[in-house]
């Protein structure tokens, strides 16, 4: 994708700092892994890229936010969100290991962390983790209504996440419903989420709307790779105005119920705000 990069956690920092002084308020972490194996076990490694990332920023660039996407998918040599068994991923066995992940954050200094794996019951397992281990003050964002998308393509690239076989509608959401997805949020609130996310954002308004109006919860927004990456190469052929869409596309997310955007246009989207004002 177009300026979007694998880093280290030394040139991450370079980035953050940029970031910062654009007037991006947090950002998102994902990690890939030097090894893969079944179960992700470098997920949860103390010394993984991630809690690297964490540890170096809450040190040196204490303002910014850090939410750290917890899951196995980038760290399993399967590429599922989960653990597998005879090629099922097997969800309350995957528990234990999320929870793992999320705690080795937290540890590292995580100020949120996000579960985006969408097995039953994360959400309450990880508070659990948490609660058990005096990190009862780090919030859970939970990827709570997110749908198997065709949008998520160039990030399963840039990641090297997607899956070996099969597929992720087992476990995400299907597209054509929008009161599987409400059940979703409503047992991630019941079972301790902070905030709520839906995922993608644009093709999903009507899901932001519907998550915002009916929970009240603070709701973020995810403008996937896809949704980037469309903008981006249509702007590229000249077929569009890049700036003008990449805030028409952030307006009408804001503007259907999300209080946050999580974008890949964070910071042209904090230049362009900080100069319009
Ligand atoms: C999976 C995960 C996905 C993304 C981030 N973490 C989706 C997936 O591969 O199923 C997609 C993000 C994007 O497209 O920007 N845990
Ligand atoms: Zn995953």
């Amino acid at each position: 994708m177009p300026g979007v990069f694998q880093t280290s956690p030394d040139e991450l920092l370079k980035d953050a700092e940029t970031a910062a002084e654009a007037g991006v308020g947090g950002i998102i972490l994902f990690g890939i892994p030097e090894k893969k194996d079944a179960t992700g076990t470098e997920g949860w490694a103390s010394d993984g890229a991630v809690q690297q990332a964490i540890r170096l920023l809450k040190k040196e660039l204490p303002q910014m936010v850090v939410i750290s996407d917890v899951c196995m998918c980038e760290y399993t040599d399967h590429g599922h969100c989960g653990i597998l068994e005879n090629g099922e991923v097997v969800n309350d066995a995957s528990l234990e290991l999320l929870s793992r992940v999320a705690l080795s954050h937290a540890e590292a200094g995580a100020d949120v962390v996000a579960p985006s794996d969408m097995m039953d019951g994360r959400v309450g397992a990880i508070r659990s983790a948490l609660d058990a281990n005096g990190f009862d003050n780090t919030p859970i964002l939970s990827y709570a209504a997110k749908y198997a998308s065709g949008y998520y393509g160039p990030f399963r690239e840039a990641a090297e996440s997607a899956p070996k076989s099969g597929d992720r509608k087992g476990y995400q959401m299907d597209s054509a419903n929008s009161d599987e997805a409400m059940r979703e949020v409503f047992a991630d609130i019941e079972e301790g989420a902070d905030a709520v996310m839906v995922k993608p954002a644009g093709p999903y308004l009507d899901v932001i709307s519907r998550v915002k109006a009916e929970t009240g919860y603070p709701v973020a927004a995810y403008q996937v790779s896809g949704e980037y990456a469309m903008i981006c190469a249509a702007a590229e052929r000249g077929w569009i105005d890049r700036e003008r869409i990449m805030m028409e596309s952030l307006i009408g997310i804001r503007r259907a119920g999300a209080d946050f955007i999580l974008t890949y246009f964070a910071l042209d989207a904090a230049r362009a705000l900080r100069n319009s004002n």
